[in-house]
């Protein structure tokens, strides 16, 4: 039997004989008879697995605890209980473990809170098991959808000596010397204990190597984890995350929104359809409206605003921030959410920031005074993507470089890229987890990763 399509259409199986392995979600047993609500795994949904005295061991299998692992023999039959219209008779079921009764996911609800502190059982559960299977489906619309355009996917290094967005927030990656601590005497880091010698962290964007590729292959895309130091604690940040960066040649602002707004339209669309069941129940348990939210998404076009234009509502607005509004401040959440919440009430393009908040490598706009960058701003969620034209012209580039002191001989890999045939490009990233939360309605980036690393989780 095709496991997959036994638990998705039980109903084709009708009258036939099945084998069956997986684990109890749910048991009640009465005197002669009892109830297994059966979860192998290959689906959202369990299957109900009925059995009686007739079973050898029956007394055993009432007596299962939730999480057992069992093989089942049985008969696919219409139910007359409510709940489902299919079932399997089980003529036998062998017990492969019955489960330690301190398994902690008894049927109660828990809070996500307690969730996260067993994030290796937590994959049980409905709700995570929903958030992990969408997860996984939207890594391969996010392929598929840069695949079809031919993009080519490029692996960027995770260890590098560069910094690509200045940000001052990276883990450092050393050797471990036993016999040597990792800073001298006077406080300063041990050098010699550097990644053979040199100065390294844990990348925080590919993009800088993703242009590289990009001067060869034209339009390509990065997917890959990101690591930040940042330590805000906060519902959308996470110190390791997985960031999807295409870089497109000959293109400019423009072009990169429409394929930034193609793809989330895309990937919304491409799990929409592939996930119906768990889409459904994050629309009635997790976030009320998603689907309206999601298809206003699909049939409205994106705002686009520039940052100039935006700083106006705000200061328009009437409303009252915390942080006080002025051009040239690095927009705080409070401003993102009124802007793609309140102004456009859907997700909003922010377009020519100031230079002096953004990364060295954005192209300069003739005023001198703003860069080519966008964000996106998504209502309930803030920015899910940053992205840029990039400077394409040496001079410019170089002198940015140094304003912002890094020294661009280090930097020849990509001042190269200006020197043998530059030319137009732009790029951004998007936040995988961000994007995942957007699209199940989850609150909380901590429980859209499998195994988060933020500053208070567990790091196994
Ligand atoms: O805006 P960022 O910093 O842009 C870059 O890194 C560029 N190099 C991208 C490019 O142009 N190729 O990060 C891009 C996105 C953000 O919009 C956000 O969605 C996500 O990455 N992000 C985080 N997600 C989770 N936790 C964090 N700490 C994040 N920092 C950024
Ligand atoms: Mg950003």
């Amino acid at each position: 039997t095709l496991v997959k399509s036994l638990f998705r259409e039980t109903e084709k199986h009708l009258d036939k004989e099945v084998y069956l392995s997986g684990w109890v979600r749910k048991i009640r047993d009465q005197k002669n008879f009892g109830f297994i609500e059966l979860n192998d795994g290959t689906f959202f949904k369990g299957v109900q697995v009925v059995f009686d005295n007739n079973l050898a061991n029956f007394a055993d299998v009432a007596a299962l605890s939730i999480s057992s692992s069992v093989l089942v023999t049985g008969k696919v039959v219409k139910s007359q209980g409510a709940g489902q219209s299919f079932e399997v008779m089980a003529s036998k079921i062998e017990i492969v473990q019955k489960a330690d009764l301190e398994y902690p996911l008894q049927n109660k609800r828990h809070s996500m809170e307690f969730l996260r502190e067993i994030a290796h059982l937590r994959p049980r559960t409905n709700t995570f098991s929903a958030v992990f299977r969408v997860r996984s489906v939207l890594a391969y619309a996010i392929h598929k959808f840069f695949n079809e355009q031919n993009f080519v996917y490029v692996n960027t290094p995770i260890i590098t000596g560069s910094d690509a967005e200045g940000a001052g927030e990276m883990f450092r990656v050393t050797t471990l010397k036993l016999d040597k601590p990792p800073r001298k005497e006077d406080g300063s880091i041990d050098a010699s204990q550097d990644f053979f010698g040199k100065e390294t962290n844990l990348t925080v964007s590919g993009q800088l190597n993703g242009e590289t590729f990009c001067a060869a292959f034209r339009n390509i895309y990065t997917f890959g984890p990101t690591f930040r130091a940042e330590n805000s604690n906060t519902s959308r940040h996470a110190a390791e995350f997985w960031m999807i960066e295409p870089e497109i040649a000959f293109a400019d602002l423009t072009a990169n929104m429409e394929l930034a707004e193609d793809m989330i339209k895309y990937i919304i669309r491409y799990v929409m359809e592939q996930c119906p069941e768990e889409m459904e129940f994050f629309n009635q348990f997790v976030e009320k409206g998603l689907f309206d939210k999601l298809n206003n998404v699909l049939n409205n076009n994106f705002g686009r605003v520039t940052y100039t234009e935006a700083i106006d509502i705000l200061l328009k607005c009437g409303k009252k921030f915390e942080y006080p509004v002025q051009w040239g401040i690095d927009m705080q959440s409070e401003h993102e959410r009124y802007l793609a919440e309140e102004h456009f009430k859907k997700p909003v393009f922010v377009t020519d920031y100031p230079k002096d908040i953004k990364a060295f490598y954005m192209k300069l706009n003739e005023d001198g005074k703003t860069v080519r960058a966008m964000d996106l701003l998504a209502p309930g969620i803030g920015e899910i993507i940053g992205g840029s034209q990039r400077e394409d012209n040496l001079e410019k580039l170089e002198s940015r470089m140094k304003q912002v002191g890094l020294h661009p001989e280090e930097y020849s890999f990509y001042t190269d890229l200006r020197r043998y045939g530059t030319f137009p490009h732009a790029g951004y990233g998007l936040g995988f987890e961000r994007m995942l939360m957007y699209v199940t309605g989850m609150g909380n980036i901590r429980d859209v990763i499998p195994f988060p690393r933020t500053p208070k989780n567990a790091l196994f």
